[in-house]
């Protein structure tokens, strides 16, 4: 009998032991969708990617140190770092996941989430991180051949040897990252190659890849594009050769993430090297695919294109590297959709760009992240501090899980700057929102605006009569429609303050000159729970 008794508790132990492991695994990173909006869930609720991504050659460990010091200093809560297929795989089969473990760990120590970005195939529509195996062995591994007939350092994307060695590569990655992250899920996403495409020729024109661009147009791409069967030339003319490059790219990143998926399902995604105005690119002035961008890739107006060939790829980023506000805004508008989470893994780190975080949200981002955010002391883009992305990150990361619950909800609109618009509305219906920017705001006077136009606000309604709100330069007063703030309303109560795992402190209230001007968002990050009435 007491022997029973000991095997019982024995069992028990075990039983206690396995659910407690199975219990504390944390849920797994998913995009949820709700009536054609999008959150990207952590831990099982909404969470808003505050992300940096670190420069090219920084997800080394010499360079952690700094890493750590500068992702603090941004106030992210998600670093995007690079993992070479030319480190993880030195020769063929062997790999080496040394930085990929200590950067997980680092993070980990930090209190941050990682996206991880494979630069395999494809890094900026060329092929310098695949690994010197590769790049010796140009026979197995066939490069593109341009229209002179020369080879190009972009591998080829109608080679099918190219694609079972990236896909290998990949596939033993994904199966690393199940054995080390399965059950805390530090790593929220993957980047499948980085700006795919070529830069060099808008397909391949190597004998083979010329022989089936003279044959049929697959009848899957047909059925997406409802064209009538032809050759690429017949189905597509002008447009058939980058056509036929988009098609051959978007199979193969398809495959390896399908497989990359397989060995572990989290979420996967591409960016993308966008397609600018030709003036944008003095050295690029034709907007022709292979030149201004690389041929191939999901640029503005082949992202559902993209979705429907590549659909084990679950959402396109494009990289915004300008901070021209209708240039961007026309980019976002293009990749926020019904069928794609509006995600920008990339964009310029100085201060011009910050403001673009407002404009994403407002069109329902999942997440923003700017580039080359780490202090490696040498940076072509610019070596100033990131000031205001971290001015940004400061005031959004308390109530980043909230921001993104809000905006899942459809209940979330922003205002931004522009030179000459420094008063503006947002409509909530019964209520309004008039968003003056700059300071002094005197009486009688219109707002003076900031001297370059960097003020923002976001306004999220949490109940008929009540919003949360927050800015950057600006001063916020509500009124109903038709009439001046503060006839027949009044503000009951604003409540500076913040949330603590989902639960609202207060640590003051606002009242006399900091509302009756309006509420106020100036030099302090501050957030602010404000209940209206009307009489
Ligand atoms: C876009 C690329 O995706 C990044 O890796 C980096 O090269 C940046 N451009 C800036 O140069």
């Amino acid at each position: 009998m007491r022997l029973l008794n000991s095997i019982g508790i024995y069992l028990l132990g075990i039983v206690c032991f396995l659910s407690a492991v199975f219990g504390l695994a944390a849920e797994a990173p998913r995009l949820v969708a709700k009536d054609g909006r999008w959150a990207f869930f952590v831990e099982g609720r909404p969470y808003l990617i505050l992300g940096g991504q670190i420069h090219n050659s920084s997800a080394w460990p010499s360079e952690l140190p700094q890493v750590w010091t500068s992702l603090a200093a941004l106030h992210a809560n998600t670093v995007e770092a690079p993992v070479y297929w030319e480190q993880i795989e030195p020769q063929e089969g062997q790999f080496d996941f040394g930085n990929v473990d200590l950067l997980i760990r680092g993070a980990r120590e930090h209190d941050l989430h990682v996206v991880l970005l494979w630069f395999g195939t494809w890094k900026n529509g060329n092929m310098h991180y695949a690994p010197r195996w590769v790049k010796t062995d140009v026979g197995r591994f066939p490069r593109m051949i341009n229209p002179s007939g020369e080879p190009i350092d972009v591998l080829s994307a109608n080679s099918a040897d190219n694609l079972k060695a990236d896909k290998a590569a990949f596939t033993a990655l994904m199966r690393h990252l199940k054995e080390l992250d399965r059950d805390q899920h530090t790593v929220l996403m993957v980047q499948v190659e980085n700006e795919s495409g070529s830069i060099g020729t808008v397909r391949d024109f190597s004998p083979k890849a010329n022989v089936q661009f003279a044959g049929q147009v697959p009848a899957e791409l047909l059925a997406v594009v409802h064209k009538k069967p032809g050759t690429w030339s017949e189905v597509f003319g002008p447009e058939a050769d980058e056509m036929f490059q988009l098609y051959y790219q978007a199979r193969y990143v398809n495959e390896i993430a399908m497989a990359g998926k397989s060995a572990f399902a989290i979420p996967l995604y591409i960016n993308v090297w966008i397609s600018y105005p030709p003036a944008e690119l003095p050295e690029r002035r034709f907007a022709i695919p292979g030149i201004q961008y690389p041929s191939g890739g999901a640029v503005q107006k082949f992202v559902g294109l993209w979705r429907a060939l590549a659909p084990s790829i679950d959402m396109i980023g494009p990289d915004i590297y300008s901070s021209d506000s209708d240039f961007a805004r026309e980019v976002m508008r293009a990749y926020a959709r019904t069928d794609n989470p509006l995600w920008i893994p990339e964009t310029g780190r100085d201060d011009s760009f910050a403001k673009l975080l407002f404009y994403a949200l407002g069109n329902g981002a999942i997440g923003f992240s700017p580039f080359g955010v780490d202090a490696t002391g040498w940076n072509s883009l610019g070596d100033e501090p990131t000031k205001a992305h971290a001015y940004n990150f400061s005031l959004l990361g308390p109530i980043n899980r909230e921001i993104a619950q809000l905006n899942l909800e459809g209940k979330l609109k922003t205002s931004v700057e522009e030179p000459g618009r420094e008063r503006q509305e947002l409509d909530f219906g019964s209520w309004q929102a008039t968003v003056s920017y700059g300071f002094p705001q005197r009486d009688g006077q219109h707002p003076p605006g900031t001297k370059d136009a960097h003020g923002a606000a976001l306004v999220a309604q949490l109940g008929p009569n009540e919003f949360l709100v927050t800015g950057v330069d600006a001063s916020i007063s509500f009124h109903v429609p038709g009439r001046l703030p503060g006839l027949r309303m009044l503000i009951l109560s604003a409540e500076e303050g913040s949330y603590d795992h989902g639960t609202w402190k207060t640590s003051r209230l606002w009242n006399g000159d900091e509302t009756d001007r309006g509420l106020s968002f100036h030099h302090m990050p501050a957030v602010v729970r404000v209940q209206l009435s009307t009489f």
